[in-house]
């Protein structure tokens, strides 16, 4: 799938955002190293820290689609839905939490998972690799001496 297809299927998939306390939705796609796509969205809870971040629904439903060791790329895009579409000029960078359960995935290949973050209208885009949003990071290699 192409960059721009990535990224439209993040922008579509926060359509369906469930987000009426921030009212900002974000949407998250993943790409599997075979081509298959999934999808995840915020999901905001009345309680407000019980709220689930687009990436983390996506990492699930790739979990459940391929396995997290499959995961080769992510797009992410969030702003506000008006007139049926999602708008926003700003960039959404994955959360520290966010972060680190991307980490997991990556470490767990050993591929250095890039991240595409959209702006809400799709105008803007950055890219990122996984290393250098959490660079140093504690992830499932550093507990082979547990016991
Ligand atoms: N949010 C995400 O879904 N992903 C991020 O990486 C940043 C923030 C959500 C959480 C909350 O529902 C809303 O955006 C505002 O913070």
């Amino acid at each position: 799938m192409t960059d721009e297809a990535l990224i439209a299927a993040a922008r579509e998939a926060a359509l369906s955002a469930y987000a009426p306390y921030s009212r900002f939705s974000v949407g998250c796609a993943i790409e599997s190293v075979d081509g298959a796509v999934v999808t995840g969205v915020n999901v905001e809870n009345a309680c407000y820290r019980l709220g689930v971040c687009a990436e983390q629904s996506a990492l699930s439903a790739a979990q459940l689609a391929f396995g997290l060791g499959k995961v080769a790329r992510i797009a992410v895009a969030g702003g506000n839905i008006q007139a049926g579409a999602l708008g926003g000029e700003g960039t959404v960078t994955p959360c520290g939490g966010c972060r680190q359960a991307i980490l997991e995935a990556a470490q767990l290949s050993g591929r250095h998972v890039e991240i595409i973050c959209s702006s809400g209208d799709g105008a803007r885009i950055e890219r990122h690799s996984i290393s250098t949003l959490i660079p140093n990071a504690f992830g499932p290699a550093h507990l082979k001496d547990a016991r």
